[in-house]
Protein backbone atom coordinates (compact mmCIF):
# COMPACT_ATOMS: atom_id res chain seq x y z
CA UNK A 1 0.00 0.00 0.00
CA UNK A 2 1.31 3.60 -0.24
CA UNK A 3 2.15 5.33 2.54
CA UNK A 4 -0.60 7.94 3.46
CA UNK A 5 -0.32 10.81 6.28
CA UNK A 6 -3.36 9.02 8.14
CA UNK A 7 -4.86 5.12 8.02
CA UNK A 8 -8.54 3.86 8.57
CA UNK A 9 -9.31 0.67 9.94
CA UNK A 10 -12.36 -1.55 10.03
CA UNK A 11 -12.80 -3.73 12.58
CA UNK A 12 -15.79 -6.48 12.12
CA UNK A 13 -16.45 -7.35 16.10
CA UNK A 14 -18.35 -11.19 16.15
CA UNK A 15 -20.45 -10.34 18.94
CA UNK A 16 -19.64 -7.68 21.85
CA UNK A 17 -22.11 -9.06 24.13
CA UNK A 18 -19.06 -11.58 25.45
CA UNK A 19 -16.75 -10.15 27.63
CA UNK A 20 -13.48 -11.52 26.31
CA UNK A 21 -14.97 -9.47 23.10
CA UNK A 22 -15.02 -6.28 24.95
CA UNK A 23 -11.36 -7.44 26.06
CA UNK A 24 -10.19 -7.28 22.25
CA UNK A 25 -11.57 -4.56 21.46
CA UNK A 26 -10.05 -2.50 24.19
CA UNK A 27 -6.72 -4.14 23.87
CA UNK A 28 -7.09 -2.95 19.92
CA UNK A 29 -7.99 0.66 20.57
CA UNK A 30 -5.14 0.70 23.11
CA UNK A 31 -2.95 -0.13 21.11
CA UNK A 32 -4.16 1.97 18.50
CA UNK A 33 -4.20 4.84 20.80
CA UNK A 34 -0.27 4.71 20.76
CA UNK A 35 -0.50 5.31 16.53
CA UNK A 36 -1.96 8.99 16.42
CA UNK A 37 -2.46 8.53 12.13
CA UNK A 38 -4.67 5.09 12.68
CA UNK A 39 -7.99 5.75 13.00
CA UNK A 40 -9.80 2.24 13.86
CA UNK A 41 -13.91 2.55 13.68
CA UNK A 42 -15.45 -0.65 15.20
CA UNK A 43 -18.51 -2.86 14.29
CA UNK A 44 -20.47 -5.15 16.04
CA UNK A 45 -22.50 -8.45 14.07
CA UNK A 46 -23.90 -9.35 17.39
CA UNK A 47 -23.09 -12.81 16.65
CA UNK A 48 -25.57 -12.16 13.11
CA UNK A 49 -23.47 -13.93 10.07
CA UNK A 50 -25.98 -11.39 7.86
CA UNK A 51 -25.31 -8.18 10.10
CA UNK A 52 -21.11 -9.09 9.81
CA UNK A 53 -21.24 -9.62 6.06
CA UNK A 54 -23.35 -6.50 5.70
CA UNK A 55 -20.61 -4.93 8.36
CA UNK A 56 -17.54 -5.79 5.87
CA UNK A 57 -18.99 -4.59 2.85
CA UNK A 58 -19.60 -1.23 4.23
CA UNK A 59 -16.18 -1.37 4.82
CA UNK A 60 -14.79 -2.68 1.55
CA UNK A 61 -17.27 0.65 0.39
CA UNK A 62 -15.38 2.84 2.85
CA UNK A 63 -12.71 2.06 1.26
CA UNK A 64 -10.84 1.48 4.36
CA UNK A 65 -7.10 0.60 4.57
CA UNK A 66 -6.98 -2.56 6.20
CA UNK A 67 -10.03 -4.94 7.77
CA UNK A 68 -9.81 -6.57 10.91
CA UNK A 69 -12.04 -9.09 11.71
CA UNK A 70 -13.22 -11.73 14.30
CA UNK A 71 -15.12 -13.71 12.18
CA UNK A 72 -18.74 -15.36 13.88
CA UNK A 73 -18.66 -18.49 12.25
CA UNK A 74 -16.51 -19.84 9.26
CA UNK A 75 -17.96 -20.68 6.39
CA UNK A 76 -20.51 -17.67 5.92
CA UNK A 77 -18.14 -15.11 6.22
CA UNK A 78 -15.22 -16.77 4.02
CA UNK A 79 -16.75 -15.14 0.74
CA UNK A 80 -16.79 -11.48 2.04
CA UNK A 81 -13.16 -11.83 3.75
CA UNK A 82 -12.30 -13.00 0.14
CA UNK A 83 -14.09 -10.44 -1.64
CA UNK A 84 -12.16 -7.62 0.71
CA UNK A 85 -8.90 -9.56 0.47
CA UNK A 86 -9.36 -9.14 -3.81
CA UNK A 87 -10.41 -5.09 -3.41
CA UNK A 88 -6.50 -4.96 -2.26
CA UNK A 89 -7.66 -4.44 1.21
CA UNK A 90 -5.22 -5.89 3.74
CA UNK A 91 -7.21 -8.46 5.90
CA UNK A 92 -6.11 -9.36 8.92
CA UNK A 93 -8.37 -12.33 10.54
CA UNK A 94 -8.46 -12.64 14.81
CA UNK A 95 -8.99 -15.35 16.90
CA UNK A 96 -11.70 -17.63 14.69
CA UNK A 97 -10.89 -18.60 11.14
CA UNK A 98 -12.43 -18.35 7.80
CA UNK A 99 -11.96 -21.04 5.12
CA UNK A 100 -9.17 -21.02 2.40
CA UNK A 101 -6.64 -18.82 2.68
CA UNK A 102 -7.87 -15.16 1.29
CA UNK A 103 -6.40 -13.13 3.98
CA UNK A 104 -3.12 -11.37 4.78
CA UNK A 105 -2.38 -12.74 8.14
CA UNK A 106 -4.69 -14.62 10.47
CA UNK A 107 -3.76 -14.24 13.99
CA UNK A 108 -4.98 -16.72 17.42
CA UNK A 109 -4.62 -18.65 20.29
CA UNK A 110 -3.98 -22.53 19.75
CA UNK A 111 -6.96 -24.03 20.26
CA UNK A 112 -6.32 -27.41 19.40
CA UNK A 113 -3.75 -27.39 22.28
CA UNK A 114 -5.75 -25.35 24.59
CA UNK A 115 -7.94 -28.23 24.25
CA UNK A 116 -5.47 -30.92 24.49
CA UNK A 117 -4.23 -29.78 27.78
CA UNK A 118 -7.89 -29.14 29.00
CA UNK A 119 -8.46 -33.33 28.18
CA UNK A 120 -4.93 -34.36 29.89
CA UNK A 121 -5.83 -32.38 33.00
CA UNK A 122 -8.81 -34.22 32.77
CA UNK A 123 -7.82 -37.20 32.47
CA UNK A 124 -5.47 -36.95 35.20
CA UNK A 125 -8.03 -35.64 37.65
CA UNK A 126 -10.12 -38.53 37.16
CA UNK A 127 -7.22 -40.94 37.49
CA UNK A 128 -7.34 -44.65 36.77
CA UNK A 129 -11.09 -44.40 38.70
CA UNK A 130 -11.64 -42.64 35.55
CA UNK A 131 -15.46 -40.44 35.29
CA UNK A 132 -18.14 -38.95 33.69
CA UNK A 133 -17.47 -35.74 31.62
CA UNK A 134 -19.98 -32.73 30.47
CA UNK A 135 -19.08 -30.93 27.40
CA UNK A 136 -20.94 -27.64 27.25
CA UNK A 137 -19.51 -26.64 23.73
CA UNK A 138 -19.21 -23.57 21.73
CA UNK A 139 -21.43 -22.01 18.61
CA UNK A 140 -20.97 -24.96 15.79
CA UNK A 141 -19.38 -23.32 12.92
CA UNK A 142 -16.86 -21.09 14.64
CA UNK A 143 -13.65 -22.78 14.27
CA UNK A 144 -12.22 -22.64 18.07
CA UNK A 145 -14.99 -25.20 18.96
CA UNK A 146 -14.27 -28.10 16.35
CA UNK A 147 -10.51 -27.32 17.69
CA UNK A 148 -11.14 -27.22 21.41
CA UNK A 149 -13.45 -30.68 20.97
CA UNK A 150 -10.90 -32.22 18.89
CA UNK A 151 -7.49 -31.36 20.86
CA UNK A 152 -9.89 -32.47 24.20
CA UNK A 153 -10.66 -35.85 22.90
CA UNK A 154 -6.83 -36.22 22.33
CA UNK A 155 -5.89 -34.83 25.49
CA UNK A 156 -8.50 -37.71 27.05
CA UNK A 157 -7.05 -40.64 25.28
CA UNK A 158 -4.17 -41.95 27.64
CA UNK A 159 -7.33 -42.42 30.23
CA UNK A 160 -10.01 -44.87 29.10
CA UNK A 161 -12.01 -44.60 31.81
CA UNK A 162 -13.14 -40.84 30.79
CA UNK A 163 -16.32 -40.69 29.60
CA UNK A 164 -18.22 -38.25 27.99
CA UNK A 165 -22.17 -38.63 29.19
CA UNK A 166 -23.35 -35.26 27.35
CA UNK A 167 -21.83 -32.75 24.81
CA UNK A 168 -23.63 -30.09 23.74
CA UNK A 169 -23.75 -26.53 22.05
CA UNK A 170 -24.27 -23.30 23.66
CA UNK A 171 -23.08 -20.94 21.92
CA UNK A 172 -20.25 -19.44 24.21
CA UNK A 173 -23.18 -17.73 25.90
CA UNK A 174 -23.29 -18.22 29.70
CA UNK A 175 -27.29 -18.10 29.67
CA UNK A 176 -27.71 -20.67 27.82
CA UNK A 177 -25.54 -22.79 29.15
CA UNK A 178 -27.51 -22.53 32.20
CA UNK A 179 -30.48 -23.68 30.10
CA UNK A 180 -28.55 -26.44 28.05
CA UNK A 181 -27.20 -27.48 31.94
CA UNK A 182 -30.20 -27.58 33.60
CA UNK A 183 -31.44 -30.57 31.19
CA UNK A 184 -27.43 -32.19 31.54
CA UNK A 185 -28.38 -32.77 35.03
CA UNK A 186 -31.68 -33.91 34.82
CA UNK A 187 -30.31 -36.41 32.63
CA UNK A 188 -27.76 -37.70 34.47
CA UNK A 189 -27.58 -38.79 37.62
CA UNK A 190 -23.63 -38.72 38.28
CA UNK A 191 -21.36 -35.99 36.76
CA UNK A 192 -17.87 -35.61 37.84
CA UNK A 193 -16.62 -32.68 35.41
CA UNK A 194 -17.94 -30.18 33.01
CA UNK A 195 -15.32 -28.92 30.31
CA UNK A 196 -16.33 -25.34 29.01
CA UNK A 197 -15.45 -24.23 25.86
CA UNK A 198 -15.17 -20.97 27.66
CA UNK A 199 -15.34 -19.34 30.72
CA UNK A 200 -18.79 -18.13 30.46
CA UNK A 201 -20.05 -21.84 29.74
CA UNK A 202 -18.53 -23.22 32.53
CA UNK A 203 -19.90 -20.51 34.79
CA UNK A 204 -23.06 -21.11 33.42
CA UNK A 205 -22.65 -24.99 34.08
CA UNK A 206 -21.51 -23.88 37.57
CA UNK A 207 -24.88 -21.43 38.14
CA UNK A 208 -26.92 -24.42 37.00
CA UNK A 209 -25.73 -27.10 39.40
CA UNK A 210 -25.20 -24.72 41.45
CA UNK A 211 -29.16 -24.54 41.75
CA UNK A 212 -29.54 -28.08 41.90
CA UNK A 213 -27.27 -28.25 44.93
CA UNK A 214 -24.85 -30.24 43.07
CA UNK A 215 -21.88 -27.81 42.55
CA UNK A 216 -19.98 -29.74 44.81
CA UNK A 217 -20.36 -33.17 43.06
CA UNK A 218 -18.28 -32.00 40.28
CA UNK A 219 -15.35 -29.93 39.17
CA UNK A 220 -15.43 -27.32 36.28
CA UNK A 221 -12.83 -26.71 33.72
CA UNK A 222 -12.69 -23.12 31.56
CA UNK A 223 -11.20 -21.07 28.86
CA UNK A 224 -10.29 -17.63 28.10
CA UNK A 225 -8.71 -16.41 31.87
CA UNK A 226 -9.82 -12.74 31.67
CA UNK A 227 -7.72 -10.93 34.30
CA UNK A 228 -11.23 -9.20 35.25
CA UNK A 229 -13.20 -8.99 38.55
CA UNK A 230 -15.74 -11.25 36.70
CA UNK A 231 -13.21 -13.18 34.41
CA UNK A 232 -11.83 -16.90 34.46
CA UNK A 233 -8.89 -16.17 36.62
CA UNK A 234 -10.99 -14.80 39.31
CA UNK A 235 -13.22 -17.72 39.43
CA UNK A 236 -9.98 -20.19 39.84
CA UNK A 237 -9.26 -18.09 42.94
CA UNK A 238 -12.82 -18.35 44.05
CA UNK A 239 -12.94 -21.86 43.42
CA UNK A 240 -15.70 -21.96 41.03
CA UNK A 241 -13.77 -22.99 38.32
CA UNK A 242 -10.46 -25.38 38.80
CA UNK A 243 -8.75 -24.49 35.94
CA UNK A 244 -8.80 -22.43 32.88
CA UNK A 245 -6.76 -21.36 29.90
CA UNK A 246 -5.49 -17.90 28.86
CA UNK A 247 -6.85 -17.42 25.23
CA UNK A 248 -5.04 -13.87 24.02
CA UNK A 249 -7.40 -12.01 21.98
CA UNK A 250 -4.58 -10.95 20.00
CA UNK A 251 -6.05 -7.16 19.73
CA UNK A 252 -2.22 -5.88 20.39
CA UNK A 253 -1.01 -8.01 17.88
CA UNK A 254 -3.59 -7.13 15.57
CA UNK A 255 -2.72 -3.22 15.57
CA UNK A 256 1.59 -4.42 15.34
CA UNK A 257 1.29 -6.05 12.21
CA UNK A 258 -1.50 -3.44 10.67
CA UNK A 259 1.58 -0.83 11.17
CA UNK A 260 3.35 -3.37 9.20
CA UNK A 261 1.70 -3.67 6.29
CA UNK A 262 0.09 -0.01 6.06
CA UNK A 263 3.41 2.26 7.50
CA UNK A 264 6.34 -0.16 6.60
CA UNK A 265 4.81 -2.32 3.90
CA UNK A 266 6.08 -5.36 4.95
CA UNK A 267 4.91 -8.60 3.93
CA UNK A 268 4.10 -10.47 7.20
CA UNK A 269 3.62 -14.24 8.32
CA UNK A 270 0.38 -15.69 7.20
CA UNK A 271 0.24 -17.46 10.72
CA UNK A 272 1.11 -15.87 14.27
CA UNK A 273 0.00 -18.39 16.86
CA UNK A 274 -0.05 -17.13 20.28
CA UNK A 275 0.41 -18.57 23.48
CA UNK A 276 -0.98 -19.91 26.39
CA UNK A 277 -0.86 -20.56 30.49
CA UNK A 278 -2.54 -23.11 32.31
CA UNK A 279 -4.52 -21.34 35.55
CA UNK A 280 -4.90 -23.31 38.38
CA UNK A 281 -4.98 -22.61 42.24
CA UNK A 282 -1.43 -23.11 42.42
CA UNK A 283 -0.69 -19.75 40.13
CA UNK A 284 -4.05 -17.83 40.01
CA UNK A 285 -3.48 -14.84 42.22
CA UNK A 286 0.05 -14.04 40.52
CA UNK A 287 -1.19 -14.14 37.03
CA UNK A 288 -4.20 -12.29 38.32
CA UNK A 289 -1.55 -9.55 39.34
CA UNK A 290 0.67 -10.22 36.33
CA UNK A 291 -1.70 -9.19 33.84
CA UNK A 292 -2.55 -5.96 35.57
CA UNK A 293 -6.27 -7.32 37.08
CA UNK A 294 -7.77 -4.99 39.05
C1 LIG B 1 -16.11 -14.94 22.78
C2 LIG B 1 -15.52 -16.27 22.72
C3 LIG B 1 -14.50 -16.52 23.78
C4 LIG B 1 -13.80 -17.67 23.17
C5 LIG B 1 -13.70 -17.21 21.75
C6 LIG B 1 -13.59 -18.28 20.77
O1 LIG B 1 -17.01 -14.77 21.73
O2 LIG B 1 -16.56 -17.19 22.83
O3 LIG B 1 -15.04 -16.75 25.03
O4 LIG B 1 -12.62 -17.99 23.74
O5 LIG B 1 -14.86 -16.49 21.51
O6 LIG B 1 -13.59 -17.77 19.48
Amino acid sequence: PKKKSSYLIGMSQANLGEPWRVAMNDQIAAAAAQHPELKVVFADAAQDNSKQIADVENFIQQKVDLLIISPNEAKPLTAVVKKAYDAGIPVIVLDRKVEGDAFTQYIGGDNKLIGKKAGEYVAKLLGDKGGNVVEIKGLEGATPQQERHDGFMEGIKGNPNVKIVASQNADWLKDKAITVMDSILQANKKIDIVYGHNDPSAEGAYISAKNAKRENEMKFVGIDALPTPDGGIKAVMEGRLSVTYVYPTGGKEAIDNAVKILENGEKVEKNITLGTIEITKENAADMYKQFGGK
